[in-house]
């Protein structure tokens, strides 16, 4: 059965899709929107057109899981020209998200009408693409050449209210969306000429009379697009729209968008947007299994990191009871979350009833027992493995039955602290990447014990909060951290052998990392896990530490910091590492940046792989989400295992084992099986 049906009322063909879950304009529906329009010039008594979706959203785009494949006839640029050329007005019904090639469908519909909920994109910059079915020439023409940049090149959509504001929506629909997409139907059908967004000009004129719209976009998001192909070739397709006519234009998005499609990016970036959605799954559940309510969340420790987690659950509606030890600290911890809010609101991101209305949901306390009344209880104290045990002890007799018990550990073994209460199944690590209220991504850990209600709890919750969350088993460092510790170490011998931070960092920023561990470290604090002893000097980084070299916080790290925080190369970290040389007798030789690649990222993909090895992450593409949505990986690389891939596990292993690498067993197979972690 076709998922387009037609039906007539009165003299307006209303054509339905019925795709799920988001109606992508996969063959069968491009073969059915034709075969539609086809019915609808050749039906004397039709005499305008209605095309609306079923379900949740209008057309989300065309079908990703078909790129890659031989693509059968007819493709989506064809199917919206024949939309175009229809003799009978048609009239596209938005609700939902019309994004992408849903876009380009109703850009192509003669008229556009929408509900206010509606959104209205071309994400297809996200995939490493561009709209490649006329979007780039259409959306311009209706929208508006600066409105047209910033959707295409940033992939962000925008609401129907500001779409109708703008011209892109005709009419904004309250109540019934086919009742009233009809009767305009029946306002419009004998508007002739049919108005073709293909044949506007006049939204054009400004940018032709401005040429230089195109340079101060690019200048005004450099930092944004670097390292991207597809932003830029967004930005071409719509200088095409401008300097030429309509049919050169489109010519001009087809090789565009043939370039991008055959190139790694859009492949690594496609790849990435199932890998997060299949993040969310968790393999070997029962399939009844219900998550539990969470009505009230608690939340241990009000510093920077309790804070922040407490930000996520106020910002998404749930009311949070927050405890310290002293009101000092308490008050210290709640007026950053304060600052934070307002600092929002100043940029416009909320309004300042928003931040009242967070912040209401707040109740500040000294009191552990005020704890009682909370269905997860999240522990964000310092890493420290007696004072954990201490609380969740005491949360045993605190929390109601049935709560959920988390740690924000980021290390700490899970099993060993659900040990300290009398209900394991109900404890589970929540490990919340700093900035908690900014970074997506939450590694879900999972206990020997924990319950699977509680793992799908953690699972939805963290949808309800807009993070990622990656399922991670119990391992020093779980995931991401762990995957960290071969790096530092490789950066720490490299420094040694001959390197300079300032190379090694700029080998990752190279690479597409938006720092280097070194920039990391001064970031993150150098006196982080360091034991505090200034007379204990043992490496360069208790050198630095017994120094106060404490990283930006002190002007001083690994770089020197001028008072705007521009680093520059320290003479005096030089003379650190060179007295370490001579200490350790270290031998030195020239180290060229593929060595720095070899040890520092091919050593994580190892890492990646013992990971997989030991079942501590379900599959390798949650290794990827976790790099990307936790670290930075550069997502056009797809992520630390994707980009093993691409590079040929085989030339992995040579590079691990030529510098003298035990190689993952996993890794050593799948390479020599000719086999890939991702595919
Ligand atoms: N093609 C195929 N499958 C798609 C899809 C698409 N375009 N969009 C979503 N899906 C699938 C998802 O993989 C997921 O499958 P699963 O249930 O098996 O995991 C399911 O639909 C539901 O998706 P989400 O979990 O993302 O659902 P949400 O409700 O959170 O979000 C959405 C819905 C906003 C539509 C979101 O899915 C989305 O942004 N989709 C991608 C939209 C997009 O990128 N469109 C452009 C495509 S490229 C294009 O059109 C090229 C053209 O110019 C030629």
């Amino acid at each position: 059965m076709s998922p387009i049906s037609t039906r007539k009322h009165g003299d307006v063909l209303i054509v339905t899709s019925n795709n799920p879950p988001v109606n992508a304009l996969s063959h069968a529906v491009r073969e059915g929107l034709v075969a539609a329009i086809g019915e609808a010039d050749s039906d004397d008594g039709v005499k305008a057109v209605v095309i609306l979706c079923q379900g949740q959203t209008f057309f989300a785009g065309a079908d990703i899981t078909e790129f890659g494949k031989p693509m059968l006839l007819p493709m989506l640029p064809t199917v919206v020209d024949i939309i175009e050329n229809c003799t009978k007005p048609v009239v596209a019904a938005i609700h939902g998200t019309a994004f992408g090639g849903g876009l380009e469908v109703a850009l192509a519909s003669h008229y556009r009408v929408a509900v206010p909920s509606a959104k209205l994109g071309v994400p297809e910059v996200k995939l490493g693409l561009l709209p490649g079915a006329g979007g780039t020439q259409r959306l311009p023409r209706v929208a508006g050449v600066q409105k047209a940049l910033e959707m295409a090149a940033t992939g962000n959509p925008i609401g129907a209210k500001e779409a109708f504001e703008i011209g892109l929506v005709d009419r904004l629909i309250e109540g019934d969306l086919e009742q009233h997409a009809v009767a305009f139907a029946e306002e419009v059908k004998d508007v002739r000429p049919i108005p073709k967004s293909s044949a506007r000009d006049d939204k054009l004129a400004e940018a032709r009379a401005n040429p230089q719209i195109f340079a101060d976009f690019r200048k005004a998001n450099a930092r944004k697009f670097k390292g991207f192909d597809a932003p830029e070739s967004n930005i071409r397709a719509i200088e095409a729209a401008v300097a030429k006519p309509y049919a050169e234009g489109v010519q001009d998005e087809r090789r565009l968008f043939m370039e991008l499609m055959t190139g790694t990016q859009a492949r690594a970036q496609q790849y990435f947007f199932f890998a997060e959605r299949k993040a969310a799954k968790i393999d070997g559940l029962p399939d009844d299994t219900r998550p539990r309510d969470i009505g009230r969340v608690g939340v241990i420790g009000a510093g920077t990191m309790g804070g922040g987690i407490s930000m996520n659950f106020l910002s998404a509606g749930v009311p949070v009871t927050i405890v310290e030890m002293a009101q000092e600290a308490l008050d210290r911890g709640t007026g950053v979350m304060r600052k934070n809010y307002e600092a929002s609101a100043a940029k416009g991101r909320m309004s300042g009833a928003q931040v009242e209305s967070a912040m209401g949901l707040l109740k500040p306390t000294l009191e552990l027992e005020a704890l009682a009344d909370c269905d997860l209880i999240i522990e964000a104290v310092f890493e420290n493995m007696e004072v954990k045990k201490e609380i969740f002890g005491k949360l045993d007799s605190i929390a109601k039955p049935g709560a959920i018990l988390a740690s924000n550990t980021s290390y700490l073994n899970i099993d060993e602290i659900a040990a300290s209460t009398s209900r394991p199944e109900d404890v589970l690590g929540l490990h919340f990447f700093s900035p908690a209220n900014v970074m997506k991504l939450l590694e879900v850990v999972r206990g020997a014990k924990t319950a699977p209600d509680v793992l799908v709890t953690a699972m939805q919750l963290a949808k309800k909060i807009r993070k990622v969350a990656v399922v991670a088993g119990v391992c020093h460092g779980f995931i991401g951290n762990r995957m960290l510790m071969p790096r530092q170490v490789e950066a720490m011998k490299l420094l040694l052998e001959g390197a300079t931070p300032e190379q090694i960092d700029r080998v990752h920023v190279e690479f597409g990392m938006p720092m280097g561990p070194f920039q990391m470290s001064d970031l993150a604090g150098v006196d982080i896990g360091w034991h505090r002893d200034p007379t204990r000097i043992e490496n360069i980084r208790d050198a630095l530490a017994a120094e106060g070299r404490w990283g930006q916080k002190k002007g001083a790290g690994f770089y020197d910091y001028d008072e705007k925080r521009t680093p520059s190369p320290s003479p005096r970290v030089a003379e650190i590492i060179a007295d370490f040389r001579a200490r350790t007798g270290t031998a030195q030789h020239q180290i060229g940046d593929q060595e720095i690649v070899e040890r520092t990222l091919y050593t994580m993909v190892n890492e990646g792989a013992k990971i997989l090895e030991e079942g501590m992450a379900q599959r390798a593409s949650d290794i990827d989400v976790v790099w990307v949505y936790g670290y930075g990986w550069p997502v056009y690389r797809g992520g630390p295992m994707f980009w093993a891939d691409t590079e040929g596990l085989g030339k992995i292993v040579e590079g691990l084992e030529r510098r003298g690498f035990e190689v993952a067993k996993l890794l050593a197979d799948k390479a020599a099986a000719g086999e890939k972690f991702t595919r």
